[in-house]
């Protein structure tokens, strides 16, 4: 009886710690790297900006996911269009004027096609917001594909709005539908979750604040594991880490906390444990970088923002979910891309590997010091 209590304990300790309901329906995720872009204003996405570090590389990340059961075909964000004069005159030029900038790369509708995805083969397209590095080019996609986009999401369209950074192309032909989590009763880590499939393979979570309508995705890639597809919930890992809890379950290795002690700038990070010039990566409590805040922020409401930053690292904490966002340069050359799949993320260490590269001075995602 002691014995049966004790694993019912075991049990309800293991399901209640993110709250998500058992299930053995799967999806598939591959990733794409679909652009790498370059921008020379980094403290709108993150602060602080230490001197050196001036601009920020960033890759455009979009998903196929599929579901195992159905075999149904769905994207996650399709990165930018590769024409780039066809953008919006307000993005456009932001291109022009060298604010942003891109290395040429293939529209994500030819990365499919040359890897034996036809378009037509996608049911929906899931935008995780409507900035231009997320919406791909609707216009190359079939009229059968829908569209699905998060709750609020601001349609006002270039040229009737002349500020708009969408136009009549992304929309028109297609099914859109807007998600509404006022009739859900599921969150996990404090955070409204839509059971897309109805089968617990495939939740979209709603995450505030970047922009109107931001939302993410939760994965189930086998029955016990998660991927967190985490969009711009923050743009920099160091925006995530190193939080109490990540660090009890991902201790930083001993090589990058002995370098960290001198690379990381006692005069813009700081701990408990740290001593002019000695940085303690283990007894600081919050992330090394957080959202910006400043009047040019490219978060709509920084506030709202950060809260569902924290409830993301949530799962960042837990050894059973990998979380992925839209633009962490540290992930770059450690996550597997299409035609490879994620499936195995846990079983081949991938977590283990790319959580604490960003605070090596050897990954270009190091912006903590000289
Ligand atoms: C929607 O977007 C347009 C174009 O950028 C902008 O002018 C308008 O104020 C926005 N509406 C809301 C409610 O934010
Ligand atoms: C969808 O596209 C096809 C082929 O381009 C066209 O024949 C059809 O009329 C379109 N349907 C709608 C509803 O727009
Ligand atoms: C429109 O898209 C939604 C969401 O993908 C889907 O549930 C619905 O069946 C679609 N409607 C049509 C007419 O295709
Ligand atoms: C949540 O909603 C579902 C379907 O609407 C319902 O079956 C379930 O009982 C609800 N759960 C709770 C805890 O309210």
């Amino acid at each position: 009886m002691a014995t049966l209590l004790f694993l019912a304990f075991l049990a309800l300790r293991c399901t209640a710690r993110l709250t998500i309901p058992a299930s053995n329906a799967i999806v598939e995720v591959k990733a794409f790297n679909v652009a790498t872009m370059t921008t020379i204003i980094p403290g709108v996405v993150l602060q602080p900006v230490v001197p050196g570090h001036n601009t920020i590389r960033i890759p455009l990340h979009a998903f196929l996911i599929e579901h195992s059961a159905s075999k149904k075909r769905f994207m996650f964000d399709l990165g930018m269009r590769n024409d780039l004069l066809n953008l919006p005159p307000s993005v456009a030029r932001q291109l022009q004027s060298g604010v942003f900038s891109v290395d040429p790369f293939k529209d994500i509708t030819e990365l499919l096609e040359e890897g034996g995805v036809p378009l037509e083969s996608v049911e929906t397209i899931i935008w995780s917001h409507s900035h231009f590095d997320h919406i791909g080019d609707m216009s190359k996609w079939p009229n059968t594909t829908n569209l699905v986009i998060g709750p609020g999401t601001n349609r006002s369209l270039f040229p009737e709005f002349p500020d708009s950074t969408l136009r009549a192309s992304d929309f028109a032909g297609h099914n859109v539908t807007e998600l509404n989590f006022d009739k859900t009763n599921l969150t996990f880590s404090g955070l409204p979750a839509i059971d897309y499939f109805g089968d617990g393979s495939f939740y979209l979570l709603n995450t505030p604040g970047h922009r109107v309508g931001h939302i993410t995705a939760l994965a189930r890639v086998t029955p016990s594991t998660f991927i967190v597809l985490g969009a711009d919930t923050c743009h920099h890992a160091g925006q995530l880490r190193p939080r109490p809890k990540f660090q009890a379950t991902y201790p930083c290795p001993a090589d990058l906390l002995a370098q960290t002690r001198a690379s990381v700038s006692t005069d813009y990070f700081w701990s408990p444990g740290s001593h002019a010039g000695a940085f303690d990566m283990l007894s600081r409590e919050q992330p090394l970088l957080s959202i910006a805040d400043l009047p040019n922020s490219a978060d709509a409401d920084p506030v709202a923002g950060r809260v569902s930053l924290d409830k993301i690292a949530g799962f960042d904490a837990d050894e059973d979910f990998l979380v992925v966002l839209s633009h962490d340069e540290s992930l770059v050359g450690v996550l597997p891309y299409f035609p490879q799949s994620l499936t195995a993320w846990k079983g081949t260490r991938i977590k283990d590997k790319a959580v604490w590269g960003f605070v090596d001075q050897a990954n270009p995602a190091f912006r903590f010091g000289p």
